[in-house]
């Protein structure tokens, strides 16, 4: 199977990359990650002056991560003296160089730095939302690079395809969407604190929870500026989650969270995993995958649920959370009733029920995991 993508002429054995995190915060790390099988690596985000990180700084649910770390926690010059020559002779997959914030920042890291890059991703994290600033960074970057240039989008950006025409108009190859979402809070009502954060006491939350953002994100950008290329992430956890993100628009993807929740050998599965799920989906590459347009029809006539008896718990479920009081299970009789005049046709019983015993509302099979 071909996995392999390329993207602003960069080929990569396959589409994931690890995002920009602590996972790739040194050398070590990077060379770690780098041997579960990824395509390609991205570095903790590099500025001018060292991150001073609050601690703690990242914890973690099964559906979602939230975190107060910055940037590297690294001075610059270790990055330049020491980190980046040795993954220049050790790394044998690409390396994109993350880097932050200002145009100033860029005029000072950018020649420091160009040597040891494939590409840049530059965050736009904590640069505001006003999009001359955008084009200004990108255009500083572009006077000391001819290498790609990849402009983080963070979901706070109001205006994400104005965001990837301005970075376009000023020379960035393309868009890594998204970064973390915030502000975001966490607070213990026993003592009456809040858990953690930076200096304002928000954190940024990540993971599966803001995966359908993401796409959404991936989806709009890839079709209203199609000549950038995008780079997916949030939220993936899965073979089947890259399939989404390349059906999407995006031509490679990147992951943290997955790695915080389930630990860090998550890259090797999903790469060993991709063949296989690719096959299920009946792709034979991924390329296939990327040059796949998808389909959508609105429709504003319901369809109803139809139950198979023969699966149905008589669990209830699909009575409880229906919104329009329109099922009634009934264990007794070992019947389930739908009332068509009530029924809106919404889709909830099928997305919901546990055994998947319901079909005919969406115009896919079975519940959503
Ligand atoms: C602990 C932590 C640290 C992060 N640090 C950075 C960073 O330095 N630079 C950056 O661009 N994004 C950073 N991010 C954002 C991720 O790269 C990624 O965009 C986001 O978490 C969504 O992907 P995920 O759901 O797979 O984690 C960080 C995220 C987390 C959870």
């Amino acid at each position: 199977m071909d996995l392999s993508t390329r993207f602003a002429g960069i080929l990569l054995e396959n589409p994931v990359m690890p995002a920009s995190g602590p996972l790739v915060g040194d050398d070590e790390k990077i060379l770690y990650i780098a041997r579960l099988g990824v395509g390609a690596v991205v570095t903790k985000t590099i500025s001018t002056k060292a991150a001073q990180v609050p601690r703690p700084c990242i914890g973690a649910t099964q559906s979602y991560v939230m975190n107060a770390e910055l940037w590297s926690e690294l001075p610059p010059e270790r990055w330049i003296k020491e980190i980046l020559p040795r993954l220049k002779r050790e790394l044998k997959i690409p390396l994109i160089v993350s880097v932050g914030y200002t145009k100033e920042d860029m005029e000072e890291l950018i020649p420091e730095l160009d040597e040891f890059a494939d590409a840049f991703e530059v965050s736009t994290h904590y640069v505001g939302k006003d999009l001359s600033k955008i084009g200004e960074i990108v255009a500083a970057i572009r006077k000391h690079t001819e290498k790609p240039i990849f402009m983080k989008m963070s979901p706070h950006i109001p205006d994400p395809v104005g965001f990837a025409k301005v970075a376009k108009e000023n020379g960035a190859n393309g868009v890594v969407a998204i970064n973390s979402l915030g502000p975001t809070l966490k607070i213990d009502p026993n003592k009456r604190i809040v858990v953690f954060g930076g200096k304002d006491s928000f954190v940024w939350t990540s993971g599966p929870a803001i995966k359908p953002l993401a796409l959404a994100m991936v989806y709009m950008l890839s079709r209203e500026v199609p000549d950038m290329e995008i780079i997916g992430v949030g939220g993936i956890k899965s073979a089947d989650d890259v399939v989404e993100f390349l059906l999407a628009g995006a031509k490679a993807v990147q992951l943290l969270s997955a790695a915080l929740i389930h630990g860090k050998d998550i890259y090797k599965r999903i790469v060993e995993s991709l063949p296989r799920v690719l096959e299920k989906y009946g792709f034979s590459s991924v390329e296939e995958v990327v040059n796949t347009k998808l389909e959508f029809e609105v429709s504003c006539s319901p369809n109803h649920p139809r139950v198979d008896l023969s699966k149905c718990t008589f669990c209830k479920t699909c009575e409880w959370v229906c919104p329009y009081w329109a099922i009634f299970v009934h264990p007794d009789r070992r019947e389930v009733v739908v009332d068509e005049e009530k029924c809106f046709g919404c889709g909830l019983c099928q997305t919901r029920c546990p055994v998947n015993a319901i079909s005919g509302v969406m115009p896919v099979e079975g519940r959503w995991l």
